[in-house]
């Protein structure tokens, strides 16, 4: 059976745009494969060094928001980033193998370090050591479970890319030790806002949370951005460009055609068309919500899940790192 590894920072609740970027066909993939599913805290603390308790608090957060999405903890191992001592390990011996130069060229890094100077100054003080070096640490969380399939959404394949290389040169140097590990983008890589930006995210502040309350969730779709040039509920639209009809196909409406046409001929409006929207979305999340209340109330099986996921992972990171050292040379008094 093939290795799966992937993950998310703690640094939020999940949304739509996760799920229907990645938590969805993780739940599905979960069945094939042997499953790792990081909650990534060593990582948000690149960016969140001083805020160490809203890094916890997520890593809570985010674990019910796997399980209540259907990630069953007898098919993944769902564990804790920073308690495999091994991956900061591998992280030092995978660090030789990668230059500078090479980490700012990463397009998403460079993207994330342009962020960063333009809100902490120009002069590069806010790009740290740590920040600069995640795609390096990631590829350690994906090499100590020797994965082989690696399910992320678009702004994650540079990392992959750069755990590949990393990889094959460890494997050149030191022999065959790791599987190159191979992304897997899915369905829809990047899911769109409701306000029209393309991107789903927290920092634009545009996210349906899982979590969402019937009228949370209403107020933020009667706010979707819809055709401009429709001004009148009668007027004809072209759906193409309306974020509600975008929504109503991820969530999979089934008179989808219908939407379409009447959207189309001008035989529907938009507060209509909001409204239908946002009751399948509340109906859509209705189990999901259920199974999070169910695991809100017992955080003692929360807490088991995930010491018996992360305990799992380590089992597996420990025979990794074996081989690890006898191919580096550093298997003393073994
Ligand atoms: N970088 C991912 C994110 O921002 C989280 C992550 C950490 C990850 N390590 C990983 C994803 C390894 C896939 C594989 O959400």
């Amino acid at each position: 059976m093939k290795t799966i590894l992937t993950g998310d920072r703690p640094t939020g609740r999940l949304h739509l745009g996760h799920y229907f970027g990645s938590l969805e066909n993780r739940v599905k993939m979960q069945y094939d494969y042997d499953t790792y599913i990081l909650i990534a805290d060593v990582q948000a603390l690149t960016d969140n060094f001083n805020n160490p308790k809203k890094v916890r608090d997520n890593v809570r957060e985010v674990a019910l928001d796997y399980l209540a999405a259907g990630i069953d903890p007898k098919q993944s191992h769902i564990y804790i980033q920073s308690l495999i001592p091994e991956t900061a390990e591998l992280t030092v011996y995978f660090s030789n193998l990668v230059s500078v130069s090479r980490l700012f060229r990463n397009p998403t890094t460079k993207f994330e370090v342009a962020q960063k100077k333009e809100l902490f100054g120009n002069d590069g003080e806010s790009i740290t050591y740590g920040f600069l070096g995640y795609p390096v640490s990631q590829a350690a969380d994906i090499a100590c479970v020797n994965a082989n399939i690696v399910p992320v959404g678009e702004d994650q394949l540079p990392h992959l890319e750069q755990a590949r290389e990393i990889v094959r040169k460890f494997n050149k140097i030191y022999g065959d030790t790791f599987n190159e590990p191979e992304a897997v983008l899915s369905k829809n890589p990047r899911i769109k806002g409701l306000d029209g930006n393309e991107k789903m995210s927290k920092s634009l502040n545009n996210c349906i949370y899982l979590s969402d309350d019937e009228e949370t969730i209403t107020k933020k779709v009667m706010d979707a951005k819809t055709d401009p040039n429709k001004l009148r509920k009668d007027d004809p639209a072209n759906p193409d460009i309306c974020m509600v009809y975008y929504y109503h196909q991820l969530i999979k409406n089934p008179n989808i055609e219908d939407v379409c046409s009447e959207c189309k001929k001008g035989e529907r409006g938009c507060v209509f068309c909001k409204k239908e929207l946002a009751r399948n979305i509340i109906e859509f999340l209705k189990p999901i919500q259920e199974r999070r209340k169910y695991y809100e109330d017992r955080p003692d099986e929360v807490d088991r899940i995930l010491k018996e996921g992360t305990e799992a992972t380590k089992k597996k990171a420990e025979e990794v790192m074996k081989r690890v050292r006898e191919n580096m040379k550093l298997d003393y008094f073994e």
